[in-house]
């Protein structure tokens, strides 16, 4: 018990590492938090810092999600449910940064992360739906979020685990609900589009 304990809160600080606004500071670009949508995410990064940073971005983001849960399957346990405390831990840990005063991400390029280890056949599947979302109307945010709202029952589908369907609840829940400022906006359509 001390020991998961010990390991959910290692797994909330590394999700909590602001990668884009790390990246962003250690390059002299703008910050982050002061332009575009003002979120730390890739998407943002891309926006105000350019391609490279947002790449860089999303790729640490994702990577936050994959090292610690492979790291926990081989070193502690691959039981679902230590899993999938991890993986929320991880979740809310980049959503709630302890470093920025819990103002953190959207949490997306985590939960990628935490899905390509998890359940990869779903992630497949979701990345369609965000490709073909964002092809046909250009909005990360309205992909991201039709992604979220796939993967629940994407996952109990190929996992067919309690554990993991119900963290994956969670994190489609946290993902959508994170997204509420961009929801308001697409609906009064002054939400920005992605410009690749
Ligand atoms: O992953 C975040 C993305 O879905 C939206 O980002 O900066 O447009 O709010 P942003």
């Amino acid at each position: 018990m001390m020991e998961l304990t010990v390991i959910l809160l290692v797994s909330y600080l590394i999700g909590a590492i602001p990668s884009g606004v790390v990246l962003t500071r250690l390059s002299g670009a703008t910050d982050v938090r002061k332009a575009g949508s003002g979120n730390i995410g890739a998407t943002n990064v891309y926006r105000v810092a350019g391609k490279r940073l947002g790449i860089l971005t999303l790729l640490a983001d994702m990577l936050k999600g994959v090292v610690p849960l492979l790291a926990v399957q081989w070193l502690y346990s691959s039981e679902p449910k230590v899993l999938a405390w991890v993986a929320v831990a991880l979740f809310v840990g980049h959503c709630y940064p302890v470093y920025l005063m819990f103002k953190g991400g959207k949490g997306v390029a985590t939960a990628l992360g935490i899905y390509l280890v998890l359940s990869p056949a779903s992630v497949g599947i979701a990345l369609l739906v965000f490709a073909f979302v964002l092809w046909r109307w250009q909005y990360v945010s309205l992909a991201s979020i039709c992604a979220a709202a796939v993967i629940p029952a994407l996952v109990y589908g190929f996992e067919r685990s309690l554990p993991i369907f119900i963290a994956t609840l969670v994190i489609a829940a946290g993902v959508i609900y994170r997204h509420r400022g961009n929801i308001s906006r697409l609906l009064d359509g002054s939400e920005s589009r992605f410009k690749g």
